[in-house]
C-alpha cells in the first residue's frame, strides 16, 4: 500500500527530505497505515542510553494493517503461496480472507490457553503455512514472539527460552529437509527439561510422527482449533510496545534477544519492501529466507502482507530434489522478485547451468541479495543465469539490530555495481569511522560503518539487559549505532560491505560468535581450551576453524574430532558444526593471557608468509608448531 519511488530523482528528492525533516518524511510514510490513535510525537531519542522512540502516543494492531485493512478490496488476492519440500505434495494458497481466518482462529487457540498481552511466546516450526499463522496470530493479541530456527538444538531452545521466560512453545512434531525428516517436538522436550517458565506447549502434526504428548502440557493445534470463533478482536497495542523478540549472536558467548517494537517496524519494513523490490500489485514475491531469522520476519511476512503483496513460502531446500528446484518453483508460481542469498547462488553455481539453464524463468523481473558480501562471480552468475540480465539485481545491506534493509539499490531506480550494497534507503545516515571514531570524509576511503541518526525499526534494547544493548551498539562510539561492519565508499560514494570487524563470523548467511561455538566445544570433556575463528570458503562464504587444545598428551585425533563436532552440534545445532578442527598443544597467547587471534586468521585462511610481530607472545614457538600442524 506504500507507493514506491519512480526514478532516481525522485529518489535523491526523498532521501534530502529524509535528512533535512525525517520527522515530516516518516509521518507521511505513516500516514499509509491504519493506527487505533495517531502519535503525538514522531520521534524521541538519544543514542546515549539509548532511548529510541517512534510514533509515541499512537496505538495500532499489525495484524489489521497486514491482514483486516486488505479485506474489503482485496480480500481474494492470494496473500499466501506455500510450496512444500515434496514437488509431489500438494501446494497451499490462502487468500486474504483465509489467512485472516486463520489467524484470528489461532489468536482465540492462544488465548483459550491463557496467553495474555505482552507473554512471551516461542515458536519452533517448519516452514509451513502455520508458521505464519503463530507468529501472525501472537502479532493479534499482543503476545511477544520468539521464534527460534528450527535447527537449533535443545540447549539453544532453552536459553532462549529461559532468557525471555517464554509461557508457551508452538512446535510441529517434525519438519521435512530434503531426503531427511527431523525432529521438533523431541527437540522441544528436552529443551524444556531445563525450562521452568512453560505452561503449555501446542503441536502441529507436519509429519505424523511418533512424539511424546505430556498430559495438561501438551496439545495438538488441530484439536485446540475445534470450536473457536473466526472472530479475534485484535490488542490495541502502544507504537512501543514489543512485537517480537529475536535472538542473534554477538561477540559474547550468549545470544541475545534483539527487541523490536510494533509502530516504527512496521512503518519501516512495509516502506523499504515495497521501494526496494519496486513491488506492483500483481507481483507473486518469494523470499527463500527462513522465518527464524530476521529476513524471514521482514520480508516474507511482515512488509509484503503490509503491502498486500502475494508472498511465497517454501519448505525445502535448494538442491532437493535437484539443484533446479528454485527455478522449478520460480515457473510454477510464476515468481516475479526473487531473493535469496548468497551462499544459495555459490552452491547452485557449484552445481552447474544446466539445472537453471532447463527453467524459462520469464515472469522474474527484480533479483534480491542479503545476508553476507556477494562476490562478483556469484553476483554475475545470478544476473546472467537467473535474471537473464533483464532483472535489476539489488544487495541487499542490513542486520537483525536493524529490522529492516539500511543501504540497496532500488531494483531498476539505483545504480547497480557488483559486489556493492549501493545508497542508503531514505531515512538512513550512514557514516565510515576511523579507530578514534571521527568521521571520514569524502570519498574513495574505508573505515567502521555506522548509523548516525535513528531509523523507525532501529534496535530498542535486548531483552531483559538494556545495558547489553548499550554497550554493544552505542558505546565504541559515541553518538552513533555501529554496526559491527567494516566498509568502503567508492568514488561514487557507494557503499561495499567488507565484513565484520568484531568476533562474530558469518556460516552461510547464518551468524555465530566465536566465542559463542568456543563455548560449545569447550563443553567437551577431552577439551582444556579452544579459539574458534573464521576463514574464506567457497560456497558458505565464511567456513569455521576450531583449534583445540586437548587436556590429555595421548589421544585418538580422528575420534576427538568427531566428539568435538557431535559436541558442537549437541549444544547450537548442524548449523554450527566446524568446518576445520586442528588439535595444538597450546594458543597463542600475549603476557596478560589474551589469544592473538589475528595470528590464527591467518592460519586458517592459509596465509603464513607474514604472520606480524609475535614478540609479543608468551610462548611465540606455539606459533611454529600450529603452523607446522596446518601443513
Ligand atoms: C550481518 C548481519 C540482514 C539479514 C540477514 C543477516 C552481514 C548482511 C549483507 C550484505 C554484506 C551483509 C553483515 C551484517 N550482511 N547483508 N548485503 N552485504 N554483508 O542478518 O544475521 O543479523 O547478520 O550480515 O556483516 O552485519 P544478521
Amino acid at each position: 500500500m506504500i507507493k514506491p519511488i519512480a526514478n532516481y530523482e525522485a529518489y535523491l528528492e526523498a532521501y534530502q527530505k529524509s535528512v533535512d525533516q525525517p520527522e515530516a518524511f516518516w509521518a507521511d510514510v505513516a500516514s499509509h497505515f491504519q493506527w487505533r490513535k495517531p502519535w503525538d510525537k514522531v520521534l524521541d531519542w538519544n543514542f546515549d542510553e539509548p532511548k529510541i522512540s517512534w510514533f509515541e502516543g499512537a496505538q495500532l494492531n499489525i495484524t489489521e494493517n497486514c491482514l483486516d485493512r486488505h479485506l474489503a478490496e482485496h480480500g481474494n488476492k492470494l496473500a499466501l503461496i506455500w510450496e512444500p519440500n515434496d514437488p509431489k505434495e500438494r501446494f497451499v494458497r490462502y487468500t486474504y480472507r483465509e489467512l485472516h481466518e486463520h489467524v484470528s482462529r489461532f489468536g482465540n487457540v492462544l488465548r483459550k490457553n491463557g496467553i495474555e498481552k505482552g507473554d512471551r511466546v516461542c515458536i519452533y516450526m517448519p516452514m509451513i503455512p502455520e508458521l505464519m499463522v503463530a507468529v501472525l496470530a501472537c502479532a493479534r493479541i499482543g503476545a511477544v514472539h520468539s521464534v527460534v530456527f528450527a535447527g537449533f538444538a535443545a540447549h539453544s531452545v532453552a536459553d532462549r527460552i529461559n532468557d525471555s521466560g517464554c509461557k508457551m512453545v508452538i512446535t510441529a512434531d517434525a519438519l521435512n529437509r530434503g531426503a531427511k525428516q527431523i525432529p521438533c517436538k523431541a527437540v522441544v522436550d528436552e529443551a524444556l527439561a531445563e525450562c521452568q517458565t512453560v505452561e503449555k506447549v501446542i503441536v502441529f502434526e507436519r509429519v505424523g510422527w511418533p512424539v511424546h504428548m505430556e498430559p495438561g502440557r501438551d496439545f495438538w493445534w488441530h484439536d485446540e482449533l475445534k470450536g473457536v470463533s473466526a472472530h479475534c478482536e485484535p490488542a490495541v497495542m502502544e507504537a512501543e510496545d514489543m512485537l517480537f523478540i529475536l535472538y542473534t549472536s554477538g561477540s559474547t558467548g550468549k545470544p541475545k534477544g534483539v527487541v523490536h517494537t510494533c509502530g516504527g517496524y512496521m512503518v519501516y519494513t512495509a516502506y523499504t519492501f515495497a521501494n526496494v523490490f519496486q513491488v506492483k500489485p500483481n507481483d507473486v514475491y518469494w523470499c527463500t529466507a527462513d522465518v527464524g531469522w530476521i529476513t524471514g520476519h521482514s520480508y516474507l511476512v511482515y512488509g509484503p502482507l503490509l503491502n498486500g503483496a502475494t508472498t511465497l513460502m517454501f519448505e525445502g531446500v535448494p538442491t532437493y530434489p535437484d539443484p533446479g528446484r528454485f527455478w522449478q518453483v520460480c515457473d510454477k508460481h510464476a515468481v516475479t522478485i526473487f531473493y535469496t542469498a548468497p551462499t544459495a547462488i555459490r552452491s547452485l553455481m557449484a552445481a552447474g547451468e544446466d539445472h537453471v539453464l532447463s527453467y524459462s524463468l520469464d515472469k522474474l523481473r527484480v533479483l534480491g541479495s542479503v545476508g553476507e558480501p556477494i562476490n562478483e562471480e556469484a553476483w554475475h552468475w545470478y544476473h546472467i543465469h537467473v535474471g537473464k540480465e533483464r532483472c535489476p539485481l539489488t544487495d541487499t545491506w542490513w542486520q537483525t539490530e536493524t529490522g529492516g534493509i539500511m543501504i540497496a539499490a532500488l531494483a531498476g531506480v539505483s545504480p547497480l555495481k557488483p559486489g556493492h550494497a549501493g545508497y542508503p534507503l531514505p531515512g538512513v545516515q550512514p557514516v565510515l569511522l576511523d579507530q578514534e571514531g571521527k568521521e571520514i570524509e569524502g570519498n574513495d576511503r574505508e573505515g567502521y560503518l555506522a548509523i548516525k541518526f535513528p531509523w523507525p525499526s532501529m534496535i530498542r534494547t535486548t531483552y531483559g539487559d538494556h545495558e547489553r544493548c548499550r554497550l554493544n551498539y552505542f558505546d565504541t562510539y559515541k553518538g552513533y549505532y555501529f554496526t559491527g561492519d567494516g566498509a568502503r565508499r567508492d568514488e561514487q560514494g557507494m557503499y561495499r560491505i567488507i565484513g565484520r570487524v568484531d568476533d562474530v563470523i558469518n556460516v552461510s548467511g547464518h551468524r555465530f560468535g566465536t566465542a559463542e561455538i568456543e563455548n560449545a566445544i569447550n563443553q567437551n570433556e577431552h577439551v582444556a581450551e579452544s579459539a574458534v575463528v573464521g576463514y574464506p570458503h567457497d560456497i558458505k562464504g565464511q567456513g569455521i576453524y576450531a583449534f583445540v587444545v586437548c587436556r590429555e598428551k595421548e589421544f585418538d585425533p580422528v575420534n576427538l574430532k568427531g566428539e568435538i563436532t557431535e559436541t558442537v552440534v549437541a549444544q547450537i545445532g548442524k548449523i554450527a558444526k566446524p568446518d576445520k578442527i586442528q588439535i595444538v598443544s597450546g594458543l597463542p597467547k600475549t603476557r596478560s593471557g589474551k589469544i592473538m587471534r589475528r595470528i590464527l586468521r591467518k592460519v586458517a585462511e592459509g596465509d603464513i608468509s607474514n604472520l606480524g610481530d609475535t614478540s609479543t607472545l608468551l610462548d611465540p614457538l606455539v606459533v611454529d608448531e600450529i603452523v607446522e600442524g596446518k601443513l
